[in-house]
């Protein structure tokens, strides 16, 4: 049996895609499938944690033991996070937030034109920037996708966020991140200091991310 070193923790995650409506059927999203998120929000449940899962569209039902709310789009993420964050001990943000919404979302299916059209797109909150403006004495922990420059990116980023760490993770490796059962990523912190993990299954991740996590409770022993 797992250790139940998460017990009496509030623990918040985020998960899958966000979806932002241009006008009543059409969205810009992508294919994040929340499997990370799931893994992370169901391994904290069975460590004994109080867990809220905010997910987006996501083919996967809700797992049993915890608070699960559904939203679609950036700003209905912001809400339900912000929220169920405000008694946190632990806030991992593994959604995949649209970095831009629609400027002006039309009530009405818009009709076919000729020739090309424009959207205007206005850029969503940034949900984990914003919990590092309060942080208090929550551990945030964020993930990053990149192509290039990694690490450097991450270490940025995570500073920027005010991040505890950054889970950095490839978009073109076989078999990890968008839809996999594995995932390989390396730990950035905002030092720049960083381990590459092997690849291991998302489960597997989410414990190891869940002890990097735990060291950083407040009142814990480092180790
Ligand atoms: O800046 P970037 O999108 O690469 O950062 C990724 C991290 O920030 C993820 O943890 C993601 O969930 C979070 N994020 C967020 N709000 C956004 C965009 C990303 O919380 N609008």
């Amino acid at each position: 049996a797992p250790a139940r070193d998460l017990a009496g923790v509030r623990v918040v995650v985020s998960a899958g895609p966000t979806r932002e409506y241009l006008d009543p059927v059409r969205f810009i999203s992508n294919p994040s499938s929340g499997k990370m998120g799931f893994a992370v929000a169901e391994e904290a449940r069975d460590r004994g944690a109080d867990v809220t899962l905010v997910t987006g569209p996501v083919n996967l039902p809700d797992p049993p033991g915890m608070r699960v709310v559904r939203i679609e789009s950036a700003l209905e993420l912001r809400e339900a996070v912000v929220e169920a964050a405000r008694t946190a001990g632990v806030v991992v943000m593994t959604a995949a937030v649209a970095d831009y919404r629609a400027a002006a979302q039309s009530g009405e299916k818009q009709a076919k034109v000729a020739g090309d059209v424009t959207v205007h797109l206005t850029p969503n909150p940034d949900i984990l920037a914003q919990l590092g403006q309060e942080k208090g004495e929550r551990v945030l922990v964020g993930f990053a996708m990149e192509t290039h420059a990694g690490v450097e990116r991450a270490a940025l980023k995570a500073q920027r966020k005010n991040a505890d760490f950054i889970l950095l993770n490839y978009p073109t490796r076989e078999g990890t991140a968008f839809g996999g059962d594995d995932n390989q990523v390396t730990l950035v912190r905002p030092d720049g200091s960083h381990e590459d993990w092997p690849r291991v299954s998302k489960r597997e991740v989410a414990r190891r991310l869940l002890d990097e996590a735990a060291r950083r409770l407040p009142g814990r022993v480092a180790g």
